[in-house]
């Protein structure tokens, strides 16, 4: 694998992260929107759950949810959030910390009607992350979704939408023969970005 280096590295870690990403699309890795996100809960401990690296840009990483869900919630009490992804086939691990916000309702608006029907049914039947009795009360509130919303188009709900993580630090971590991996680390100092070199 190709060194990490300071010196060829992207001094913006978001251009650098979208050479990652473009790579991990030529190299067809299956899956490789999937992200792990972390958040606080209300005793202070650690919640992690996968979600779908849906955009990204200068302003952060967006995926998208419920926004009554567990992570939701927590998120909107404590809004401190870590992500990490992995692409099997470069050997890339990019860590990302910062803090979240819900994006505008435009873009929510705008994600949400790219969403197949069914997906769009299902955001509005699962009151994600709610203790429910059955499986059967599900397809039941699937039902009646479709029924409501049969030859019309499914708006997307006030209850779901984005969320859009700040970053504040993003690790690139390029994997090595001998365990001898690179990390190199990019703090937001200002408008800039600082790197420093961890050991592996
Ligand atoms: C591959 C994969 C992709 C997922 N993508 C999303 C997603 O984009 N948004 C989402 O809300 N949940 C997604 N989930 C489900 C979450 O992992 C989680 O079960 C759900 O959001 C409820 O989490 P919470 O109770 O902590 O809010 C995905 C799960 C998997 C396995």
């Amino acid at each position: 694998m190709p060194d990490l280096l300071e010196s060829t590295a992207h001094p913006d870690p978001i251009e650098q992260f979208r050479l990652w990403w473009d790579e991990s699309l030529a190299l067809g890795e299956e899956r490789r929107q999937c992200i792990s996100l972390a958040t606080i809960d209300d005793a202070g401990a650690p919640v992690s759950r996968i979600v779908l690296l849906k955009q990204f840009d200068a302003r952060g990483f967006v995926f998208f949810t419920n926004y009554g869900s567990r992570k939701a919630r927590e998120l909107d009490r404590d809004p401190r959030a870590a992500l990490s992804i992995h692409w099997y086939e470069q050997l890339h691990q990019v860590r990302i910390e910062g803090r979240a916000e819900r994006t505008s309702r435009e873009e929510s608006e705008a994600y949400f009607a790219t969403r197949p029907r069914g997906s769009q049914i299902g955001a509005w039947a699962s009151e994600q992350s709610k203790v429910i009795p059955s499986r059967e009360l599900l397809e039941r509130q699937v039902a009646e979704i479709e029924a409501k919303f049969a030859g019309s188009e499914v708006p997307c709900p006030k209850f779901w939408g984005g969320y859009r993580v700040v970053p504040q630090r993003i690790e690139f971590w390029q994997g090595q023969e001998n365990r001898l991996h690179d990390r190199l680390r990019y703090t937001r100092v200002g408008q800039a970005w600082w790197i420093d070199r961890l050991a592996p």
